[in-house]
């Protein structure tokens, strides 16, 4: 039996399971008990309310500070540069496509789900290596709904051992911090990325404002899979007329949209089409 210094209630972790799904559209399985309590003891410390149940009472209440950290205790920001390395490979040939096919046009890529930065990044890096140049024509958007997470990629800055990249990349992207023992990205990639908090729930987005009329490419990497279907497929309806004729949704390894085929077709290694864009 696991110590628990606040008393903790199945109907305490219903109340989670219902605000987190309300509030961010992720699914909390039955079996996350231990992980909520987990994830949220430190906010409960923090407020100093007594018990659980008040700390809850203090959400359902509309406290908006507390809500965003509550947030953010809950999600899961896992990631790695250059994940699921095909993609990048992919991407570099879309890019440069496009730019053929329109030399005049800047591309536009929104990373959706860009937790502490590493996907950015490698997205910021592909497009400097895709057109040999450290100002490409190209402009990211990096969202997320963790404002801790988008505040880490915003700075650019890791650990050095934690930063698994080739040293020519290295050498090429990042500057080092011997003393720190850390390497932050170079401001010409810094010149490239927009940052805003996003949640993907919400009915308006405002892609188009900071981004432009059409996004060449969304990456929407292992988020899907902490919402339902229905969630899902409302999210795909926003994604789909984002995107233009040969514009590419990126999703996650083990994110299939079989369910929003009238939305996207797949084209094979989690990449996909809009259906219908003339
Ligand atoms: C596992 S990380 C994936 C990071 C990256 N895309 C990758 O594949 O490496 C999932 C991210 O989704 C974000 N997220 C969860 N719910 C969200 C929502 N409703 N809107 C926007 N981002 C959300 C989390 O904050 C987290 O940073």
């Amino acid at each position: 039996m696991p110590y628990y210094e606040f008393a903790f209630s199945a109907d305490d972790f219903a109340r989670i399971q219902r605000s987190i799904y309300r509030l961010a559209g992720i699914v909390l399985a039955a079996g996350k008990l231990d992980f909520a309590y987990g994830r949220l003891v430190r906010r409960v410390r923090a407020k100093g309310v007594p018990s659980f149940q008040a700390y809850l009472d203090a959400i359902d209440a509309g406290d908006a500070a507390e809500r965003d950290l509550f947030i953010n205790a809950l999600t899961t920001n896992h990631t790695a540069f250059f994940r699921e390395p095909h993609h990048f490979t992919l991407l570099t040939e879309q890019l440069r496509q496009a730019r053929q096919s329109s030399p005049q046009a800047s591309l536009r890529i929104w990373c959706a789900a860009s937790s502490t930065g590493e996907e950015v990044w490698s997205l910021a890096v592909t497009a400097c290596e895709a057109f040999d140049s450290l100002t490409p024509p190209v402009t990211i958007l990096a969202s997320d709904i963790d404002s801790h997470a988008l505040k880490v990629a915003a700075d650019g800055v890791y650990a050095a051992d934690r930063v698994a990249l080739s040293p020519p990349r290295l050498a090429k992207f990042f500057v080092s911090d011997a003393t720190r023992q850390t390497v932050g990205v170079r401001p010409e990639l810094k010149a490239l990325v927009r940052f805003a908090r996003i949640n993907l729930l919400d009915g308006r987005w405002p892609v188009n404002g900071l981004l432009g009329e059409q996004v060449e490419a969304i990456f929407c990497r292992n988020v899907m899979i902490y919402f339902d279907r229905q969630t899902q497929y409302a999210i795909l309806k926003k994604f789909q007329p984002l995107l233009g004729r040969e514009g590419r949704l990126y999703a996650g390894h083990s994110e299939i949209f079989t369910h929003a085929a009238d939305l996207f077709s797949p084209l094979g290694r989690t990449v996909y089409a809009p259906c219908g864009v003339k």
